[in-house]
């Protein structure tokens, strides 16, 4: 992963926006941060604003009122260090698997050789062993959803962003990515922002889970994650502190639910 000396690799300072024409801000005066080398997981009922987050991020909203800033400094464009894996896999048609993995490799000029090397090693990671000359429309969407996570792993980026990464997939290729995802940061500690609506997903990978208010999109807590590193889902999900954890979610969580049924 690429390091710099700054210890927030993403902060956001009072951060409202405002989409043209909309009758109220889609978040507002958000302010959070993210420590260089976490997992923060962004939690929240649909509509609420977290995809917004992640553009921001990204750099391909701009703030209303406020400042998103990316490793000290402000966001003024498309951030080209931050690797996005979109709410949709957004893969490009034209490219087999291997292509659209492999892009931002040959975009780095990387000797093809290694490319191959890495290319090979990601397929088999997300679970496309076979597949690799195959083109998106001949993969059901888990499959491109899988594709997009390792094209936006391959190259080690300073910040990944991930929105509902494992949405789509059947339950045992999600533990299976999930816990690939837990060792992989075991290793490399990079830095992650992840949207997701699976509370038991938000624990296993998080260090903490901002939890969002819905109408505009405001941050209602920031609960931490304590458990230590390396993680085992299948040990995590037997203890008692996962259960606690869960369960103060999920009454945060229901709340929610409850003041966006009253509001909408
Ligand atoms: N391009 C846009 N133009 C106008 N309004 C938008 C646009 N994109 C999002 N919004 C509005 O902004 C708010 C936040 O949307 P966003 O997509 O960030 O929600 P979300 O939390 O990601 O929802 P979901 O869980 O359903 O993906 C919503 O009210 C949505 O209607
Ligand atoms: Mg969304």
């Amino acid at each position: 992963m690429l390091s710099t000396s700054h210890p927030e690799a993403l902060r956001f300072d009072h951060v409202t926006l405002e989409f043209p024409g909309a009758h109220r801000p889609a978040i507002q005066d958000v302010s959070f941060q993210v420590e260089r080398g976490k997992v923060v997981a962004v939690i929240g009922p649909s509509g609420c604003g977290k995809s917004t987050i992640l553009n921001l991020a990204a750099g391909l909203l701009s703030p209303t009122r406020g400042e998103v800033y990316f490793d000290g400094l402000p966001v003024t464009g498309v951030n080209s260090k931050a690797a996005y894996v979109t709410q949709q896999a957004n893969l490009l048609p034209w490219l087999t698997v291997r292509a659209n993995i492999g892009l931002a490799l040959k975009f780095r000029k990387i000797p093809k050789d290694e490319r191959n090397e890495k290319i090979d090693h990601w397929i088999k990671t997300v679970g496309l062993t076979g597949f690799g000359n195959h083109f998106p429309r001949e993969l059901s969407g888990g499959m491109q959803k899988r594709c997009a996570i390792a094209r936006a792993l391959i190259y080690d980026p300073s910040i990944v962003l991930m929105d509902e990464p494992f949405g789509p997939l059947d339950a045992i290729t999600r533990l299976k990515l999930q816990q690939e995802l837990l060792n992989l940061w075991d290793e490399q500690r990079g830095t992650l922002v992840f949207v997701t609506h699976d509370l038991n997903e938000a624990i296993y990978l998080a260090d903490e889970v901002v939890v969002m208010s819905d109408g505009p999109g405001t941050i209602r807590r920031v609960l931490p994650v304590p458990f230590e590193r390396p993680r085992q889902i299948s040990s995590l999900v037997e203890s008692r502190e996962f259960a606690e954890l869960y369960n103060d979610l999920w009454s945060l969580f229901r709340s929610e639910l409850r003041t966006s049924e009253a509001t909408s």
